[in-house]
C-alpha cells in the first residue's frame, strides 16, 4: 500500500461526528462557529488556527495561519503587523476568506467576506494580554521584510529590550487587529463515503440563508 493509501485508509471511520442536518445547525453562523469551536478546544491542541487568503489587487492569491483572537456577531478578529504583507495586500484590497480545518472532528469552516481594521482600544485591550517577549517581538520583527541573519533579528529584540528597560512595552503603531466582516460561511462535515456535507450561509436582508451544496 503506498502511503497516501495507507493514510486514506486511516482515516476512514476515525471522524466521530454525524452529518450534518440543516435543521440543526443554528441559524447564526456566528452562533454555529462558537459551537463548533467549543467542540474543537475540547479535542485539538489549536483550534483557533485558520488560514487567511488575501491577494493583491490584480487576483493574485497568498496564505498563511493566523490565530482567531476574537469572534462576535460582528465577525472574526486577528492580530498582525500592518506592514507585513497581508497587511500591505488588505490595505490595497480589504477583502480576506479564512478557513478553519479540524481533522479530528471531520469539520471545516470557511468564511469570506470584507475587513476592516479594529479600532486602537481593541488592538490595546488585546496587546495588553501579550507576554512580553511577544510585545518586543511585534517592536523588532519587520513582519515579512528580508533579514541578513538570525543575528540580525536577535539583535533587534536586543536593542528593543534595552530601550524599552523594565518599562511599559507599547502598543506599536504598525500592528493591530483585523475584522472579517463575514458576507458567507460555509459549514463542511465530513463522510467516509465522500459525499460530505455542505451547507452554506449567506447574508440576505437583516439576517442568513441556508443552501445545501453538493461536495
Ligand atoms: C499556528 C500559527 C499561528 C500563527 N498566528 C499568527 C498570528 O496570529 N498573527 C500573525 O501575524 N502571524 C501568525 N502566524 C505567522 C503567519 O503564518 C505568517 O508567517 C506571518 O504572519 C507573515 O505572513 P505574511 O508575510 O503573509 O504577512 C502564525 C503561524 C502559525 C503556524
Amino acid at each position: 500500500m503506498t502511503r497516501v493509501a495507507a493514510t486514506r485508509a486511516s482515516l476512514q471511520g476515525r471522524h466521530p461526528v454525524a452529518a450534518v442536518d440543516e435543521r440543526e445547525l443554528a441559524d447564526d453562523p456566528i452562533a454555529q462557529l462558537e459551537s463548533w469551536l467549543a467542540d474543537a478546544r475540547r479535542a485539538v491542541p489549536l483550534p483557533e488556527a485558520m488560514t487567511l487568503a488575501t491577494s493583491t489587487p490584480d487576483g493574485r492569491p497568498s496564505g498563511r495561519v493566523v490565530l482567531l483572537r476574537g469572534l462576535d456577531e460582528r465577525g472574526l478578529v486577528f492580530f498582525t503587523n500592518r506592514e507585513s504583507r497581508k497587511g500591505e495586500e488588505l490595505r490595497a484590497n480589504p477583502r480576506a476568506a479564512v478557513v478553519l480545518h479540524w481533522w479530528e472532528l471531520g469539520r471545516q469552516v470557511r468564511a469570506e467576506g470584507a475587513v476592516e481594521q479594529v479600532s486602537a482600544e481593541e488592538s490595546e485591550a488585546y496587546w495588553r494580554t501579550r507576554p512580553l517577549a511577544s510585545r518586543l517581538a511585534a517592536w523588532a520583527s519587520p513582519q515579512s521584510r528580508p533579514l541578513a541573519s538570525r543575528a540580525e533579528l536577535e539583535a533587534r529584540v536586543a536593542e528593543q529590550a534595552a530601550r524599552f528597560g523594565d518599562g511599559d512595552v507599547p502598543l506599536p503603531p504598525h500592528w493591530g487587529g483585523y475584522r472579517l466582516l463575514p458576507a458567507t460561511f460555509e459549514f463542511w462535515t465530513h463522510r467516509d463515503d465522500r459525499l460530505h456535507d455542505r451547507v452554506r450561509y449567506v447574508r440576505a436582508g437583516g439576517g442568513w440563508r441556508r443552501e445545501r451544496l453538493a461536495p
